[in-house]
C-alpha cells in the first residue's frame, strides 16, 4: 500500500500506509500505538507529534483544501 497523507478537515494529518515510521530530529523512532498515524496539525496536542483530539476542544479551523494553485512549492 502506498503511503497517503490525508488532511482531516479541521483536524490532524492522517498518514496511511503499511510501513510508516515517525522519527524525531535525531532519527529516533516514536512508538506508534495506533494506525493510521494521526499527526497534530493544530499545535495544541499534549502528545506531539501525535494528535490527542485537542483540536476539537480548541475549535481548530483550517482552510487548506486541494485547489488549483495549492501545489507544493520549494522552500526558500
Ligand atoms: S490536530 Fe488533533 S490535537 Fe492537534
Amino acid at each position: 500500500m502506498a503511503t497517503t497523507i490525508r488532511l482531516r478537515q479541521n483536524g490532524p494529518l492522517i498518514v496511511e500506509g503499511d510501513d510508516v515510521t515517525v522519527l524525531d530530529w535525531n532519527g529516533n523512532p516514536y512508538e506508534v500505538l495506533k494506525r493510521p498515524v494521526a499527526l497534530c496539525r493544530c499545535g495544541a496536542s499534549t502528545r506531539k507529534p501525535f494528535c490527542d483530539g485537542t483540536h476539537s476542544r480548541i475549535g481548530f479551523a483550517a482552510a487548506e483544501a486541494a485547489v488549483t494553485g495549492s501545489e507544493e512549492k520549494p522552500a526558500t
